[in-house]
């Protein structure tokens, strides 16, 4: 039996697109922040040697057969890899809403990616974990490593995986994020449905992959300079526009809420307040506002007295994937 743990991870330069659907190989680098907060802790045994399927529980609850086909096919993966044919029973927790928005499929692929391996047999390298994630979800080949993590977008399956940008995961930058939770409810269009879409009908999605790659050059030099101020800029700016992308498609699609609006107003005000903030959203109608770390109280503070009844969630640069022992499950 393993347990393995791995957080969720926000990208300040989205991934959004993918040039091959099917190995999850990206239009674009991006470029992400692991959190302390959200996590999720998956256990994976062998199923017992009659089973003819895995078995997967979530949250307590038995998944229906319809629910699992992405995750089979997933785990079916790492069978072939390690040459094994036992099924397995996968029994997984989120410390983070589930489909909402907040990047579950990143933290529970990874998790996945690490539990699933394990069992199986496997040693693989982080890369090479990096790489397995990325077969579940794309996001979720960033939750293998802490801190500041790029995505490079490579071109084949041995090219396409995330590497810290600090060796040692660790961030020096004075940075947290504050999730605002508008809706833990699972979105209408996953992302995977609404990107596809993008990519095949919005007009601005070229102008959106170009914009990435200039992103990237001075986000990355924000990061290196310790300009934080810069890096909300620049991550603001290209969540909005990757934003754009879906209002463009066809048939037009918004992730935002009216109580979105409300979100990036507050933020936009405190901000002219003189307490440096940004916001960045993903697919789905919560907003993560970056703050300086040591800053972040001050920041709920303020924003709750605008917005008092979103609930908030502070979070810190939080750590890659890991193995538990069992004593640790359930935490
Ligand atoms: P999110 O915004 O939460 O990442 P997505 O639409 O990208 O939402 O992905 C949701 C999907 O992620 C789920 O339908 C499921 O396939 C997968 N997922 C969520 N939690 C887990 C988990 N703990 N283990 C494995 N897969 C998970
Ligand atoms: C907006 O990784 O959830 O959060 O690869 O289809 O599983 P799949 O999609 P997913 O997409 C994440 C999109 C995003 C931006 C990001 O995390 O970079
Ligand atoms: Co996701």
């Amino acid at each position: 039996m393993t347990i393995a743990r791995a957080h969720t991870n926000i990208a300040l330069i989205k991934y959004w697109g993918k040039k091959d659907p099917t190995l999850i190989i990206p239009y674009a680098n991006s470029l992400s922040l692991t959190l302390d907060q959200f996590y999720t802790t998956t256990e994976v045994t062998f199923a017992d040697e009659a089973a003819h399927q895995d078995e997967f529980i979530l949250n307590g609850q038995r998944l229906a057969p319809k629910a699992t086909t992405r995750l089979a096919a997933f785990l079916e993966l790492i069978r072939q890899r390690a040459r094994v044919q036992r099924y397995f029973k996968v029994k997984s927790e989120n410390h983070v809403p589930t489909a909402a928005g907040l990047a579950s499929s990143a933290s529970g692929f990874a998790a996945l990616a690490l539990a699933a391996s394990t069992t199986a047999g496997l040693q693989l390298s982080s890369r090479d974990l990096s790489r397995l994630a990325r077969r579940g979800s794309g996001s979720a080949c960033r939750s293998i490593f802490g801190g500041f993590v790029e995505w490079h977008k490579g071109y084949d399956d041995q090219t396409s995986y995330a590497e810290p940008l600090q060796a040692d995961q660790h961030v020096a930058m004075d940075i947290g994020m504050l999730a605002l939770i508008i809706s833990d409810q699972p979105k209408q269009i996953s992302s995977r449905k609404e990107m596809a879409n993008t990519v095949a009908t919005s007009p601005f999605y070229d102008a959106f992959i170009q914009a990435c790659e200039q992103d990237m050059i001075i986000l990355k030099q924000a990061i290196t300079q310790n300009d934080f101020v810069t890096l909300g800029q620049i991550a603001e700016s290209n969540a909005m526009k990757m934003h754009a992308t879906t209002m463009g498609a066809q048939p037009p699609f918004s992730y935002f809420l009216p109580e979105t609006i409300q979100a990036i107003q507050a933020v936009q005000r405190v901000r002219r307040e003189g307490l440096d903030c940004y916001y960045t959203m993903d697919a789905g109608p919560n907003v993560k506002v970056i703050g300086r770390a040591s800053e972040l109280e001050t920041l709920q503070v303020r924003l709750t007295e605008l917005l008092p009844n979103t609930p908030m969630v502070a979070a810190r640069p939080g750590p890659g994937a890991m193995l538990l022992s069992d004593f640790e499950f359930g935490q």
